[in-house]
């Protein structure tokens, strides 16, 4: 009879986990089977005992076996089910990242002028004395470089972080001859006190347009060329400044009373709003980088990134521009 069991059990398959759960119960629960015959043992032919408790044994084993190989497959098929089970489920949604406000603004000003014949070009981070100074005709001793607080690296000879991309308009001027037009965006350091409007370092993009025969009127339409182009129908005024390495300087103010449209964001302006500084280049600035001033006139102008972004998306601190806070950056969806 009990082998008649072994049999049965070895034959033993099931669908679900309720029916291995019932099968155990039937051989190996409390009120089980092999329960019933352990406790015949006692009643077995002493001559006997060793063959039933042998097969009893078999039996035993061949249940908790046979127990064991149905759930470890039937856990096998559930599992599986769970990554191939429905295969019209949408798949997981891959999560884009957005641009940084200060890049979606510097690309946006990169279109603009390469639209009417600029290039970009880049320089070093790290400046010589020469490059952000000395050739920009603000020789050493010079008042105005105090307008620029400088972090030096090494003094004798000076090694700086550059305070403006000028000196990237330097290194263009000493490898190209005009005509030029040319714009470089980088990164520019000075030792300011951080506060909510001020930081140590900011971003800039400064424009350089050298030819024979360009003049202030060329200047001007350019910008209005660009405010036009980048804040929609707006005005601008020039008021008289000074620059060492321009002459004359005038600093450019953007009305902002107007409806200003960037990437399809509509900002409301509140008034004239000082954007950036031009003016004609010095021609000691040209003679320095090896062009001949006899021949050649050309215009440059500088303006903040940080500043225009702030405005156009009513960042209220510069310090969160540069905090890498996932909140903040992913509010910036642009196709800029
Ligand atoms: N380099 C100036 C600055 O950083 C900006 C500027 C550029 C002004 C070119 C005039 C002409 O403030």
């Amino acid at each position: 009879k009990i082998k008649e069991h072994i049999a049965q059990v070895e034959a033993f398959t099931a669908a679900t986990k309720e029916e291995v759960e019932d099968f155990r119960i039937k051989y190996l629960g409390s009120k089980g089977l092999l329960k019933e015959f352990f406790s015949e043992f006692k009643n077995v032919a002493n001559d006997q005992k060793k063959e039933f408790g042998q097969v009893v044994n078999t039996l035993k084993n061949a249940a908790q076996e046979k127990v064991d190989i149905l759930k470890d497959t039937l856990e096998n098929k559930e599992e599986s089910k769970g990554v191939y089970g429905d295969l019209s489920r949408p798949g997981a949604s891959i999560e884009l990242g957005s641009r940084h406000p200060i890049s979606i603004v510097k690309n946006k000003i990169t279109e603009v002028f390469s639209n009417i014949g600029f290039n970009v070009s880049e320089g070093p981070e790290i400046e010589d004395d020469w490059h952000n100074f000395t050739a920009l005709n603000l020789p050493e001793y010079h008042p105005a470089r105090d307008m620029q607080d400088t972090f030096f690296i090494q003094t004798d000879p000076d090694v700086l972080l550059r305070t403006h991309t000028s000196s990237v308009q330097v290194r263009y001027m000493e490898n190209n001859q005009p005509p030029i037009r040319t714009i470089s965006p980088g990164r520019v350091y000075r030792n300011e006190a951080i506060s909510a409007r001020a930081h140590c370092f900011f971003h800039q993009v400064e424009g350089l347009y050298v030819d024979k025969g360009v003049s202030f009127a060329d200047l001007k339409q350019t910008l209005q060329y660009f405010t036009t182009e980048m804040f929609g129908k707006s005005k601008i005024r020039l008021r008289p400044s000074y620059f060492p390495f321009t002459e004359p300087s005038a600093e450019v103010d953007v009305y902002w009373g107007l409806e200003t449209e960037i990437d399809h964001k509509i900002t409301k302006g509140t008034g004239w709003l000082e954007i950036m500084g031009c003016g004609m280049v010095d021609p000691n600035v040209l003679k320095n980088c090896g062009i001949d001033p006899e021949i050649y006139s050309g215009f440059a102008f500088g303006m903040g990134i940080d500043r225009i972004a702030m405005l156009l998306n009513q960042i209220p601190d510069i310090r969160m521009m540069s905090e890498n806070d996932v909140r903040f950056l992913e509010q910036f969806k642009s196709t800029y």
